[in-house]
Parts: C-alpha cells; sequence; structure tokens
C-alpha cells in the first residue's frame, strides 16, 4: 500500500504587493513524514506554514490537507480544521501569569464548548488527555508554576504539550529553537522526533540551522524566494548545496548573512537561555 499523501500542492502561489511570495509547483507530504524546511530569511518557510494552518489564503492554485481543500470561508469547519493543525512558534506564545497547567489546557479550547470554557470547566476526559501532554514533556512535576517562571527549552515544551492536548494531526513548528541554545535545540528537536512518532503526527518544521535540520528530518526541502529549489533525504544535504541554497542574491539581500548570524548567536550564547512570552503576559 503506498503511502497516504496527507498534503498536497500543485501550482499555489501567495502574491503580496505584486510579488510572487510563495510559488510552490509540486508538494506532497505523506502522513507519519517528518519534513524540514531551511532557506534564507524572506524565503516563504512561514507564509507555506501559515497557508497550510489557513489564516493564509493562496492567491491561486490547489492546497489540499486531509484530502480535501482547506476549508477556508467556513467557519464551523475551519474550527475542526485549526484543531487538526498545531502550530508553534519560536516566541512559544504562552501566557505568562497563567500556570504550566493553564496554559495546556488552553489546547483544549477547540473542543469545549464556549460557556463551558468561559466557565474554566473542562471534563476529566480533557484534564486526562493535558495530563497525558504534561508527562510526555517531562513537565508534570511543574504543573503550578507560572509559565514566566520557566526556562526558554521549558517554556518550548510546555507550548509542545499545548499542542498536543489539541490532539492534532499535523504539526507546524516554525523556528521552534530558534530561541535556545544548541544542546537544548537538540533535545527539543528529539522531543519532537519521539512525540511525532508516539503519537503518529506529521511534522512540518522551519530551522535555521541545517544540522539540525539533518537531526530531525526524513527529507528536507529548502526554499528561496519563495520557490522550492531542492529536496533530498538528510545525508543528501551536502556542503556545497548549503552554500547554493544560502548563497546571496535573494530579494531581501539577508541570504548567508542571516545565516552566520544565526551561527553567531548560537556559538555566543552560553549560558541562560531565556525564553520569549507574548508582550502583555
Ligand atoms: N503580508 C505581506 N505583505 C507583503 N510581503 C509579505 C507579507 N508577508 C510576508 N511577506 C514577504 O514574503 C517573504 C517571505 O516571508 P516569510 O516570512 O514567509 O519568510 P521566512 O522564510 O519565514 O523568513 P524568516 O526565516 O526570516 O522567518 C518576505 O520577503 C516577506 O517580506
Ligand atoms: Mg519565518
Amino acid at each position: 500500500m503506498s503511502p497516504e499523501v496527507i498534503i498536497r500542492l500543485k501550482d499555489a502561489v501567495v502574491r503580496r504587493d505584486g510579488q510572487d511570495i510563495l510559488s510552490i509547483d509540486s508538494l506532497e507530504i505523506t502522513r507519519g513524514e517528518r519534513v524540514a524546511f531551511i532557506g534564507n530569511s524572506g524565503s516563504g518557510k512561514t507564509t507555506l506554514m501559515r497557508m497550510l494552518k489557513g489564516y493564509i489564503t493562496p492567491t491561486r492554485g490547489h492546497v489540499e490537507v486531509m484530502g480535501a481543500p482547506v476549508p477556508l470561508g467556513n467557519r464551523a469547519r475551519m474550527r475542526g480544521y485549526h484543531r487538526q493543525i498545531g502550530m508553534i512558534h519560536q516566541h512559544f506564545d504562552l501566557i505568562g501569569r497563567e500556570s504550566v497547567w493553564q496554559n495546556v489546557y488552553h489546547g483544549r479550547l477547540g473542543y469545549v464548548p464556549f460557556l463551558r470554557s468561559f466557565l474554566g470547566r473542562f471534563d476529566k476526559g480533557d484534564r486526562e488527555i493535558c495530563m497525558r501532554a504534561l508527562k510526555e514533556v517531562r513537565l508534570d512535576d511543574k504543573l503550578y508554576r507560572s509559565a514566566r517562571t520557566l526556562s526558554g527549552g521549558e517554556q518550548q515544551r510546555v507550548a509542545i504539550a499545548r499542542t498536543l492536548s489539541q490532539e492534532p494531526t499535523i504539526f507546524l513548528a516554525d523556528e521552534p529553537v530558534s530561541n535556545l541554545d544548541p544542546a537544548l535545540s537538540e533535545d527539543i528537536l528529539d522531543l519532537f522526533g519521539t512525540i511525532c512518532v508516539a503519537y503518529r503526527l506529521t511534522l512540518l518544521i522551519s530551522l535555521h540551522l541545517p544540522e539540525l535540520a539533518r537531526r530531525i528530518a526524513d527529507r528536507i526541502i529548502a526554499m528561496k524566494a519563495g520557490e522550492i529549489v531542492w529536496q533530498g533525504l538528510p545525508e543528501e544535504l551536502s556542503e556545497e548545496k548549503i552554500s547554493e541554497i544560502y548563497e546571496r542574491g535573494e530579494r531581501n539581500g539577508e541570504g548567508y548573512d542571516r545565516l552566520e548570524r544565526t551561527n553567531e548567536f548560537h556559538m555566543s550564547w552560553g549560558h541562560g537561555a531565556k525564553g520569549h512570552l507574548v508582550p502583555g503576559s
């Protein structure tokens, strides 16, 4: 039996200010696959993820997720769709004043009727799902700590648990380790790997460092100026290919500088990695 295609893009274009910021001729991702996206700043990684989440409408083309077009414009179906697409960001987006437990509970909101969630009434099933997610990320001993007191790595683990409690089918992780030091980045990526296997999730992850992409991915896709310029197995990503992928000449001219800056940042990040909370949290 051939593997099930869970994401299928055909001639998908996002156009802004007279330019195609995303232009993908053809892309297929199968269920359970772990795909890492690399590429310069501005190459379209976030745009692709936001389009798959349903936050951005493609200007033209075909975007099919889980066997059907993204149900844009249909609020009722979109709620169900959002539940199935977990998304995590570089800045974790936790509510700093709330506890670990409360933050993870938020992952259940898509399942709970408005009044019940407003009153904070979650049933036993919801609690069990949250607890299992917290055990998975090894934070079940910090349930009542407020999120702002956690280290960066712990905050990202809460964000992962919150997404897991949502019971997604697809996990979109947009630069989830860019705020963490190298050792912690590797830990978090390994956690992603374990979780994706355990929950049979399909993972799309964008990463700035090619060596991190090699660590987690079954397949690496390189983007440049909104297009896929290379894809292959992690062991096929040679140093020459990396230089080509990150060579200067991008529309915004940031190219390799950004990679170098990122590397410098990672190397100079000695201690005290702190996560980032959303403004006002
Ligand atoms: N709403 C918008 N209007 C105009 N241009 C946009 C808009 N959103 C994104 N862009 C442009 O689209 C391009 C792709 O942006 P995107 O955020 O997807 O890149 P990225 O690969 O995620 O970059 P980074 O590595 O810095 O996160 C950039 O040139 C960006 O300026
Ligand atoms: Mg981005």
